[in-house]
């Protein structure tokens, strides 16, 4: 199993299985607080938006039908084909299977969107630290000068890690650092734990086993488990790597509520203007 499954089902695990407009409006306000959210930063004046590893469009759909011409990209086929299926008639989203490491972004965007903690998500086997500055490198050839970027990103921070104070976690001694269990609408139950974590506070290196026990209607049980490995970068260091990319942060907030980022803040919203 790859890594991008384990961070899709994790993210489902905790947002639920999304089924277009229903799930959209239905599932959690979240999509469409989120949605709010970044139409507040980026005004109401159509833009052409990069959506990074969009999933199933929980942002992409809300922002193309509040006017924005939106182009989104997943390694996710399902999603994509979902968001296809589901949308494919309106004119003003464009959607492609593609590899965020090894594939094009494309250029002349005025916003890119790298939300869902995609920076903590990412599918690959390269070196994660290195990946994910490239993300930024990339988000910063797809703009036009004066582009923005919005980045959430919250790394795991339930299990006490915070963005400011290095390499501090309570949970990072092997003990349990998340453990969740849903049941979807054909009575299939599914748990997710996260265990056996370890935290290199050199190398901000962070790894865990990922465990899944899937319990069919019929009683049957799957389990399986991998081992997951990821890079922990703090604030500091996200803010270097987009001041070398050229972006001048313009917001720097913990939450939408936009409290101010202090020692306890275990989220990150940023938005960033290329120079
Ligand atoms: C946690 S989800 C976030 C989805 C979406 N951005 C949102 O806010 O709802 C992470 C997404 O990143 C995608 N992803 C991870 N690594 C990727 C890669 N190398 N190329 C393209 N998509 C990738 C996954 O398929 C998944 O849809």
């Amino acid at each position: 199993m790859n890594e991008i499954r384990i961070s899709k089902e994790l993210f489902e695990s905790l947002l639920g299985e999304t089924q277009g407009d229903e799930l959209i409006s239905n599932t959690n306000l979240t999509f469409q607080e989120d949605c709010d959210f970044i139409l507040h930063l980026i005004g109401n004046k159509p833009k052409k938006i990069l959506d990074v590893c969009c999933g199933n469009g929980r942002l992409l759909i809300p922002l193309a039908k509040a006017g924005h011409h939106l182009t989104g990209f997943d390694i996710d086929e399902p999603s994509i084909n979902e968001i296809r299926q589901l949308y494919g008639a309106i004119q003003n989203i464009d959607c492609s299977v593609k590899d965020a490491i090894v594939d094009d972004w494309g250029s002349g965007y005025d916003v890119v969107i790298i939300a869902g903690s995609v920076l903590f998500n990412i599918e690959t086997t390269n070196d994660y630290k290195t990946m994910q500055e490239q993300f930024i490198r990339k988000a910063a050839s797809a703009l036009t000068p004066g582009g923005c970027l919005y980045i959430d990103y919250s790394p795991f921070a339930p299990n006490g890690r915070t963005l400011l104070r290095k390499g501090e976690s309570v949970n990072d001694d092997g003990s349990i650092i998340w453990d969740t269990t849903t049941i979807d609408e054909d009575g299939n139950k599914k748990r997710v734990k996260l265990t056996k974590g370890s935290f290199d506070k050199e190398t901000n290196i962070l790894s865990f086993i990922r465990y899944i026990e899937l319990t069919l209607p019929n009683g049957e049980v799957e389990k399986s488990g991998v081992k997951c490995v990821k890079h922990y970068a703090d604030l500091e260091q996200i803010r270097e790597w987009l001041d070398l990319s050229g972006f001048e942060i313009v917001h720097e907030y913990e939450n939408k509520t936009r409290k101010v980022i202090d020692a306890d803040s275990r989220t990150l919203i940023l938005f960033g203007r290329k120079r």
